[in-house]
């Protein structure tokens, strides 16, 4: 149920005004194209509880909205130098929190941050640099429509209009026309990436994903021969916000293009049927409104695997028959389709033990001073050379054989997959 019950009425002029049940009034100028989520849960409530859920929602919240704050401030600690009400803001809520105070109009980040799992306080590293104002070096990706230029932003947290673009003239004409909706996996790599902007900051200003190329605005960072703080030197991500380019990666992104490759040799072999697999774009149109195969743009994409509403597993979930695989089954070791692979001999681990993601998806990106993050190159990191990297490996993470030493791990992965072949369906 929406708290709020709300109602609008639209003046000739353009401008909107939103009444709410408290009798509060306060008008939108018909200048801004942002109405902010709020608005869009009148007419789209599921999509909106769902949100209200997520992550997306509470990114950057207001320290006295109730359970904001997750660091320990009852006792005194060495490591964190201010009090509670020093905290304006707070950034974060899965992996670690950091703690926002304003001065002159500006906001700064405080030297401490709560790691939420080890339950302690450390200190904040350089990067997130403490004197300087933090609006510009982080607003871009944990607000709405930043813009740096007018140092403000539509919405605090990653709002409706995020991802789907100024929505005042949806609002007015509520048409789908009016707003944007698509499955482009750049929708989200605007902020699960990392690299410098033609502007020399370390987000994407004014970016839509319909008319521009992420490509073309921000130069991403790259694995190198060494390892270094963002990339690990096998080409694996090591920092956190690089999904995208870990995406990128994989051959999910590609999938569209190899079956348009095929299609070109083989043409009689492709089918329709064959795209539910390979892109995302038609796998999730209603199947009465497929697009037209030749005009698709996408391969497997981010909201293939996650509800971009809700909560990472609900899309999971929903395909999860009996195992934790579901979603990956739902393409992966399909026995009918000719030339595929089988699942059959594909690891010696019981099935109630391993998950596909624990191999395939190791944690190798840092966050709260820990591998928390999933690569999401899809890449098997070997024991061999996990260990001379000086990384997780796919058999030891995720508690996984954590137990095990590297003479053990080599051991086991070489008597199973030396002489492995990948059988293929006929
Ligand atoms: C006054 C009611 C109303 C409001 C407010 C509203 N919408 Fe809609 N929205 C609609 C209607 C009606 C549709 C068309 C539904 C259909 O055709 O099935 C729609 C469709 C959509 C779609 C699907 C478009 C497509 O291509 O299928 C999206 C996405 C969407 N709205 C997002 C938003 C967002 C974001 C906001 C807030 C900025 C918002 N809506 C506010 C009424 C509204
Ligand atoms: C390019 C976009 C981008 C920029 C710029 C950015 N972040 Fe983030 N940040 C993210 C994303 C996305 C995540 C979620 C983690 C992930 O996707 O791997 C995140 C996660 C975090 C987290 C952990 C949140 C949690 O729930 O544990 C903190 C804390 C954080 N960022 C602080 C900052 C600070 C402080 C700045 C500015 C100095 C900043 N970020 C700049 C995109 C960004
Ligand atoms: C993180 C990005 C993101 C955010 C934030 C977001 N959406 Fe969406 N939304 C999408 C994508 C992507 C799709 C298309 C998904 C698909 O094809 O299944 C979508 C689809 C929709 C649809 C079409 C019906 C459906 O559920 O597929 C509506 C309506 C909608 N969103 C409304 C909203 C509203 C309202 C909010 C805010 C409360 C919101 N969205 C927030 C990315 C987002
Ligand atoms: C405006 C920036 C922005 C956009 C656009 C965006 N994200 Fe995020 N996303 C974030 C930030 C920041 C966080 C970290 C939130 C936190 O830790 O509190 C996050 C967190 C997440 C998480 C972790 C949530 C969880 O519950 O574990 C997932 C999954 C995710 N985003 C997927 C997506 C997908 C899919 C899209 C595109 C449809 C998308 N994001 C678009 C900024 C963004
Ligand atoms: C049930 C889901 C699904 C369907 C349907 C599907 N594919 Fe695939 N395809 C996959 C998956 C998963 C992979 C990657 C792993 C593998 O090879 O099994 C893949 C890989 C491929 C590859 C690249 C791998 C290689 O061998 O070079 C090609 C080409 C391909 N598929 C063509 C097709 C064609 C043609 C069709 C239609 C006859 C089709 N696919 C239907 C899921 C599917
Ligand atoms: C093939 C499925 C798949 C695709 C495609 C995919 N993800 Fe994920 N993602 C996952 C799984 C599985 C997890 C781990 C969930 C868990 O640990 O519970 C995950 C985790 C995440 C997280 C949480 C932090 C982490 O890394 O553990 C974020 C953020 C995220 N994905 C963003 C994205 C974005 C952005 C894209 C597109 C560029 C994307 N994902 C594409 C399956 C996928
Ligand atoms: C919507 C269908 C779909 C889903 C869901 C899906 N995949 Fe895939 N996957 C593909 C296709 C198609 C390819 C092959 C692309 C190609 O080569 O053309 C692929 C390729 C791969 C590969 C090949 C390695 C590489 O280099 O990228 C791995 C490993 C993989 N997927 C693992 C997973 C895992 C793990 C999950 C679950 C978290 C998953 N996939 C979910 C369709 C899917
Ligand atoms: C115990 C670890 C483990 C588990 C669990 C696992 N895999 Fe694999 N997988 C491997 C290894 C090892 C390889 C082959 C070596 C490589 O890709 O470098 C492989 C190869 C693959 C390939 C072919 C990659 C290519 O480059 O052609 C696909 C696709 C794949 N796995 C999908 C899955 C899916 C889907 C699941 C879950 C049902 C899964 N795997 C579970 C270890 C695992």
């Amino acid at each position: 149920m929406l708290r709020l019950v709300k109602r609008m009425i639209f003046l000739s002029g353009g401008a909107l005004l939103v009444i709410s049940s408290l009798g509060k009034v306060w008008p939108v100028e018909s200048k801004n194209e942002y109405v902010g989520s709020d608005q869009c849960a009148v007419c789209h409530e599921p999509q909106f509880e769902l949100w209200k859920n997520s992550l997306h929602s509470k990114m950057y919240q207001k320290s006295d909205q109730p359970g904001a704050i997750l660091g320990d401030f009852s006792v005194d600690d060495p490591v964190r130098s201010f009090r509670r009400d020093e905290v304006a803001y707070t950034i974060g809520s899965r992996w670690e929190q950091m703690y926002v105070t304003r001065r002159n109009n500006e906001e700064f980040l405080l030297p401490a941050k709560w790691l939420i799992a080890q339950k302690k306080w450390a200190t904040i590293d350089d990067t997130h640099r403490q004197n300087a104002p933090i609006s510009k070096t982080c607003h871009g990706c944990h607000t709405t429509a930043y813009n740096p230029e007018t140092n403000r932003f539509a919405e605090m947290n990653i709002g409706c209009e995020a991802c789907h673009g100024p929505g005042l003239r949806h609002v007015q004409t509520r048409t789908p026309a009016t707003i944007r909706k698509s499955q482009n996996p750049e929708v989200c790599g605007a902020c699960h990436t990392r690299g410098k902007s033609k502007e020399g900051l370390d987000y994407v200003v004014k970016f839509d994903p319909q008319a521009n190329r992420l490509i073309d605005m921000m130069a991403f960072t790259q694995p190198e021969k060494e390892t270094t703080k963002s990339w690990w030197s096998n080409r694996i991500e090591r920092d956190r916000h690089q999904e995208y380019l870990g995406y990128i990666r994989s051959r999910h992104a590609r999938s569209l293009e190899s079956l348009q490759q095929r299609a070109k040799l083989q043409p009689a072999e492709v089918t329709p049927k064959c795209f539910t697999c390979h892109s995302s774009e038609f796998h999730m149109a209603k199947p009465l409104k497929r697009p037209d195969v030749a005009g698709l743009r996408f391969g497997v994409t981010c909201v293939e695997c996650h509800d971009p509403h809700g909560r990472k597993p609900e899309r999971a979930q929903k395909r999860a028959s009996t195992t934790e695989n579901g979603l990956c089954l739902s393409c992966h070791f399909v026995p009918k389709v000719k030339g595929h692979l089988k699942e059959a001999h594909h690891y010696p681990c019981p099935k109630s033990a391993a998950r596909c993601i624990d191999c395939h998806m190791p944690v190798t990106g840092l966050s709260a001073s820990t591998f928390n993050i999933r690569s999401h190159t899809m890449q098997i990191i070997p024991p061999h050379e996990a260990q001379q990297l000086g990384m997780p490996s796919s058999c030891n993470n995720a508690g996984c054989h954590s137990n095990k030493d590297f003479g053990w791990l080599k051991r086991a992965y070489e008597t199973y997959y030396s002489h492995k072949v990948m059988l293929r369906a006929r």
